[in-house]
């Protein structure tokens, strides 16, 4: 390939979403604002820090196609059109993988037309990239939408250094078997020079198939958390696989959560709510993993039981509209609406209800308020990658008040091992832990927060980035855990 070829980017970003996401007026005017979910939020701060480049669709179709010089970073929007944001992105991308890499929750389905747009949006995603990234840059794929880029990417660019780390749950093997094109994946994903999980288990699984599956030969160690790395041989390439698990901006939320006018709004929410004794909160995008039903379930029997009290507990669901074409997830909505509903009718009375919710994006400093607000953080996923929301509520709690009521299904659960842990299958054990939180001793709540903040304080989202983009750069044969 001659230079005349090459971008002029050092270090790229590549996720299906841009940071920003587009709006298109009737009229054709643009606007742009923040894009959802814990993929952004985690590595919007570590790229601004880098100024590189950010390959992502724009969120709407047929936009993109020309460069944007961002404030702190340079972004590449790719054109989709509406048949392939159908067919890759609702379609194989949140039809097919999500479901299946979340325990298959609700059925995922396969269809050959998803599978060949997928494919194709790969390759595009692949092209963009090779056109922006400098000659031996650092180019960092992420998560399930793209895992056939880092090989489509090495046959155009063989000179540039490949990371991916998947945000999603990597499944069991018995699982991953289902998917018709599995060989395919595993063969993609393996383009990389780097594969990051958030937990060793999936780094394992992984591993796994790359050896069973694809036949390449492994190394046979246990992977550890950021040390330990496997190796999959490929050819004369070395693949190493680890287990890197994501965090947040942990000390800048602390700070922001402190300020006057964020405890001033905490307050006020709190009045706003009727100055109840405890406040309950939920903050999620609305998705089937996240366990908003087997929340809401649980808070109307202990409502029923006598062990909640309409009149001093109130709980608060922020739900982000998210994949609302998605057949399941509209199923999903009029379900959990009609539980709130129920809930409300039961035992709430006219103008106070014991169950508000929000169904749109709360403004970032409205959501710290809450967090400051809030009593009792409930994060009940049936399966999460990680859960960032668990964190940032860790991370707002300044004095160590607080309880945190966190599913054993979610990545967090591996690091916040002092929250009120669940089983969200069993609405018993979910009901018990919500008890316990609401009624905890306050000293013992303090040691519980102070020990969790410890861990979220150290380990945020810049150690995160530093630890997959050390070991990615080779500069470090074991980053220290
Ligand atoms: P996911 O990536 O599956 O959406 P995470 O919990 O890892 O789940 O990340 C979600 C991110 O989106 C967090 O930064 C969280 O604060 C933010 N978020 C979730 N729900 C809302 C909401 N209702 N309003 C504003 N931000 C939200
Ligand atoms: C999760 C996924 C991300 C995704 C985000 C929001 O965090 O891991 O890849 O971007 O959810 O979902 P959406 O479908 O709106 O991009």
């Amino acid at each position: 390939m001659s230079a005349a070829a090459f971008g002029t980017s050092d270090f790229i970003v590549v996720a299906n979403r841009l940071p920003v996401d587009v709006e298109k007026a009737p009229d054709g005017t643009l606007t742009w604002k923040e894009s959802p979910g814990g993929l952004v939020t985690a590595l919007k701060p570590i790229l601004s820090a880098r100024n590189g480049a950010w390959v992502g669709w724009p969120g709407a179709p047929d936009v993109g196609g020309e460069p944007i010089a961002g404030e702190d970073m340079l972004l590449m929007p790719v054109k989709l059109s509406a048949q392939e944001v159908e067919e890759h992105y609702e379609g194989f991308s949140n039809g097919s993988l999500w479901p299946l890499y979340h325990d298959v929750i609700v059925k995922p389905e396969y269809h050959r037309e998803w599978w060949n747009t997928y494919v194709e949006v790969n390759r595009r995603f692949a092209e963009e990239t090779a056109k922006v990234a400098a000659e031996g840059a650092t180019v960092w794929v992420q998560d399930y939408q793209l895992q056939l880029v880092p090989k489509m990417l090495r046959m155009l660019r063989p000179d540039v250094k490949i990371g991916f780390f998947l945000h999603i749950p990597f499944p069991p093997v018995e699982l991953f078997m289902q998917m018709p094109w599995r060989r395919e994946i595993i063969e993609g994903i393996l383009g990389a020079d780097l594969v990051g999980f958030h937990l060793p288990g999936g780094a394992q699984n992984f591993l796994y198939l790359a050896s069973k599956l694809a036949g390449y030969p492994t190394s046979k160690n246990s992977i550890g958390v950021r040390s330990k790395f496997g190796v999959v041989t490929v050819g004369f390439r070395s693949v190493r696989v680890g287990a890197f698990p994501i965090s947040i901006e942990s000390a800048e939320l602390a700070a922001t959560a402190k300020l006057p006018e964020t405890k001033q709004r905490a307050r006020a929410l709190r009045k706003e709510l009727g100055n109840p004794e405890k406040i309950l909160l939920g903050v999620d995008r609305l998705d089937y993993t996240k366990g908003i039903d087997v929340r809401l379930r649980a808070i109307g029997e202990l409502y029923a039981e006598g062990r909640l009290d309409p009149e001093r507990h109130v709980f608060v669901q922020l739900a982000t509209p998210s994949r609302e074409r998605v057949e399941s997830y509209k199923v999903m909505r009029d379900d959990i609406e009609r539980q709130v509903g129920r809930i409300n009718g039961d035992f709430g009375r006219v103008g106070r209800p014991v169950v508000s919710y929000v169904h749109r994006p709360v403004p970032r400093r409205e959501l710290l308020a809450f967090f400051a607000a809030a009593d009792v953080m409930l994060v009940t996923p049936l399966r999460d990658g990680m859960n960032l929301v668990a964190k940032e509520y860790i991370a707002c709690r300044n004095d160590s008040t607080g309880a945190l009521v966190l599913s054993e299904f979610t990545g967090a659960a591996a690091e916040l091992r002092q929250a009120y842990q669940c089983n969200p299958h069993d609405l018993e054990g979910v009901k018990n832990a919500i008890d316990e939180a609401v009624h905890q001793d306050p000293d013992d709540g303090k040691r519980r927060v102070r020990a969790m903040r410890r861990q979220v304080l150290q380990y945020d989202v810049d150690r995160w980035a530093r630890s997959f983009l050390q070991t990615l750069a080779g500069t470090v044969d074991e980053t220290p855990a």
